[in-house]
């Protein structure tokens, strides 16, 4: 089908939905249940799937279900080898490859590949949990919770019936169980894991492959980041999880993944498996206005403050550059997500849509008791959450943008607590700390200070600051205090903080009581965190957690013929879609997919994010692709696709109408990231490495063909 058609099959679908289900189903929309995907089994091959639901969930037979793993506790993983060999995302491994590299053995910037099972590295508290099994576990959840019970009765009540189902279906086995509420608590499913504890890094690119582009291309297409990492699970000799031994042997997975080179086209089917974190489908238009137009411009504003002083500073020196990267990663990642979010809600008019929905709920809900008030009461809830969820954002990126302010909340605590252990705790941590704190202090703290000192402003001029610091009327008086607590807080000066530290007791009788950066940090949390704020703040969400338990379920009476998606909750979902470009912009249309081309035409020598191996040109240039170049005689890098997917899905696997490997997903479009509330088949698209990049990688670049023999790859 051609793209024109498509896109007007879209517009047509969507008008029509719009009248009939009023946007409580899109397609290419959902994160399905493992457990019952025979309900998608039409659909997903409709849509073009050749394979069965049950070849990917069965808990009889091996099946898909346990090639694919939680891998640590926010990404996904999958076994690419019947020796353990598990692939994941570069971003998804990267703080332990940081933590096996040292200056001499640099593996974060060269890469590193073992040779042998002998150089595999050990990750001390790194997990890779499989699912065994999941159950509907609602009725026992619910046993003894009564109608009209309140929040926390319920909540007291479940928590004990959760942990006498975990401690019975558990029993006398070595599996770990978690049970999560779905649809708001409607339904409870258990999920009984086996975690394994030895897990060790096997292979990872250097940088410039594996995070190539940076900060600069995150969230963004057309990318050519190969953002792929290798470690290997080692069990027992009975392929049970053990901690780490030198006599543990690599684990046998009862499944791993058949890799495909034959790669994807435009309007292939894929889908994506994997454990993605959080979504809010279902709220309401208050919690979309408060997301769009109240807590995502504050935290987008600060962090434009703490990124433009960062990024100055990384421009001075190699030092500094290194000094902020891992920060300036992750401030900016939520901060690029949450643009996107915010256009994709306005373009959507999604206050409007939801609005929209609400109207007709009502409507169909007058005449039925259950449902007839729950979105008045909702909107009441919204009305006390709101100013107090926005003031506490302003602290989060304000008041706790600076190191200063980091450790005055340290400190703070040690005038808090009554235990000298929690005291040594805290004070260990800072000594440890301040050899970095007070490195180049001079250089250093002109950046912090002028942090502390800009955001605090912007939070006065809000108004949000005023009731805990300054009487000054004048943003001039404010700065000069800014600056004296800065300057003058014992945080800022290393040998009287030692001295002080060394002699310090719990509780409020203490010097810090009048030091002038603990004192600060003291009174804005006070004023912030009240009793007042908190009592008002977890009334409102109880309610409205309670209420959209009733929503959600009045939605589904509404449309009882609709198969409603729960929203993600870090459980393993099937998500499935086609691989598709986009118009991002009127006149703009994305390509599906990219190749080395546009690395080589991204290479820039003297930007970090954008310098290419020697190796990697070489190979360009002799156009030495092996196997894995495609027909075109390109060597294709990554491609997009409509699944649905949100973080947590990180290193899942992406998979072919046959189920074989075809990507590793590792990102969104970032004028798509509204998905996490409402989906837009035109703009959403996930982000996915092409397996046979990182084959190329591994294979040609790095000469670790010995890994690649270890997969199974369909010829
Ligand atoms: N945006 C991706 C995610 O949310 C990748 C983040 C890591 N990469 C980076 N350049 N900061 O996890
Ligand atoms: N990079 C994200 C993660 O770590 C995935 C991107 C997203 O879809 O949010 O899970």
């Amino acid at each position: 089908m051609t793209r024109s058609n498509h896109l007007s099959r879209f517009y047509f679908f969507n008008l029509i939905f719009a009248l009939l289900l009023p946007a409580f189903a899109v397609a290419d929309e959902g994160m399905w249940i493992p457990m019952l995907l025979s309900k998608n089994e039409a659909a997903m091959q409709k849509a073009g799937m050749h394979i069965s639901a049950k070849d990917i969930y069965d808990i009889n037979n091996a099946c898909l279900k346990d090639a694919v793993v939680l891998f640590g506790s926010g990404c996904t993983g999958e076994y690419v080898s019947d020796q353990g060999l598990l692939l994941t995302n570069h971003h998804c491994g990267y703080s332990f490859i940081v933590r096996h590299s040292t200056v001499a053995n640099d593996y974060l910037t060269h890469g590193f590949w073992a040779s042998s099972r002998e150089q595999e590295l050990p990750c001390p508290g790194l997990t890779v949990t499989r699912l065994v099994r999941m159950d509907d576990v609602t009725e026992e959840v619910l046993k003894g919770v009564g109608k009209d019970d309140d929040e926390a009765t319920r909540s007291n009540k479940i928590e004990e019936n959760i942990t006498n189902i975990i401690k019975e279906r558990t029993a006398g086995t070595h599996y770990k169980a978690v049970i999560k509420p779905f649809y708001y608590g409607n339904q409870y499913f258990i999920y009984i894991n086996e975690v394994f504890t030895d897990v060790r890094l096997v292979g990872a690119p250097p940088s410039n492959i594996g995070k190539f582009g940076g900060d600069t291309d995150n969230w963004m297409w057309p990318r050519h980041t190969g953002d792929f990492s290798m470690f290997r699970v080692y069990a027992d000799k009975e392929d049970k999880p053990a901690d780490y031994s030198k006599d543990n042997v690599p684990y046998r997975p009862l499944k791993h993944m058949t890799i495909s080179l034959k790669g994807v086209d435009e309007d292939d089917f894929t889908f994506v498996f994997g454990y993605p974190g959080t979504t809010k489908r279902y709220v309401t238009h208050d919690e979309v206005d408060l997301v769009a137009n109240g807590t995502n411009p504050i935290r987008i504003g600060l962090r434009d403050i703490r990124l433009k002083h960062y990024k100055n500073a990384m421009e001075q020196s190699t030092k500094q550059r290194l000094r902020y990267a891992s920060k300036v990663a992750s401030i900016a990642n939520g901060w690029k997500k949450w643009q996107g979010e915010s256009l994709g809600i306005e373009r959507l008019e999604g206050v409007a849509q939801k609005k929209d929905q609400e109207r007709q709920f009502r409507q169909w809900a007058s005449d039925k008791p259950e449902y007839a008030k729950v979105l008045d009461e909702l909107e009441k809830n919204y009305a006390d959450l709101r100013p107090i969820e926005v003031e506490w954002t302003w602290f989060n990126e304000a008041v706790m943008a600076s190191d200063f302010m980091v450790r005055a909340h340290q400190l703070w605590q040690i005038r808090r607590t009554g235990d000298e252990l929690k005291v040594q705790e805290i004070v260990n941590s800072i000594l440890k700390s301040n050899e970095t704190y007070f490195e180049d202090f001079e250089e250093r703290s002109a950046v912090d200070k002028a942090i502390f000192v800009e955001t605090m402003i912007e939070m006065w001029k809000a108004g949000y600051a005023k009731k805990y610091f300054l009487k000054s009327v004048t943003v001039a008086a404010v700065r000069k205090r800014l600056n004296f607590i800065y300057d003058n807080s014992v945080i800022n000066n290393r040998e009287k903080l030692e001295k002080m530290l060394k002699t310090i007791k719990p509780g409020t009788n203490n010097k810090l009581h009048k030091d002038s950066g603990v004192d600060f940090f003291t009174v804005a949390y006070a004023n912030t965190y009240s009793n007042e704020n908190r009592s008002k703040y977890y009334d409102a969400k109880d309610n409205i957690n309670r209420l959209m338990r009733t929503y959600i379920k009045g939605q589904m009476a509404m449309f009882p013929d609709s198969n409603f998606f729960p929203d993600a909750n870090l459980t393993l979902r099937v998500t499935y879609g086609h691989v598709k470009g986009f118009e991002p912009v009127d006149g703009v249309y994305y390509k599906p997919y990219t190749t080395l081309d546009g690395i080589i035409q991204k290479e820039n020598p003297d930007i970090y994010d954008y310098v290419v191996e020697p190796r990697l040109k070489e190979l360009y240039r002799s156009k030495d692709y092996g196997r894995y170049a495609n027909a075109k005689g390109e060597m294709p890098v990554a491609f997009i696709a409509t699944n649905h997917t949100t973080g947590g899905n990180s290193g899942s696997p992406v998979l072919n109408a046959d189920g074989q490997l075809i990507g590793i997903n590792f990102d969104r479009c970032w004028e798509g990231t509204m998905s996490d509330l409402l989906f837009d088949p035109n703009y959403c698209r996930n982000i996915s490495l092409d397996i046979r990049y990182c084959l190329f990688i591994i294979d040609k670049f790095a000469g670790a063909k010995h890994l690649v023999d270890e997969m199974t790859i369909a010829q």
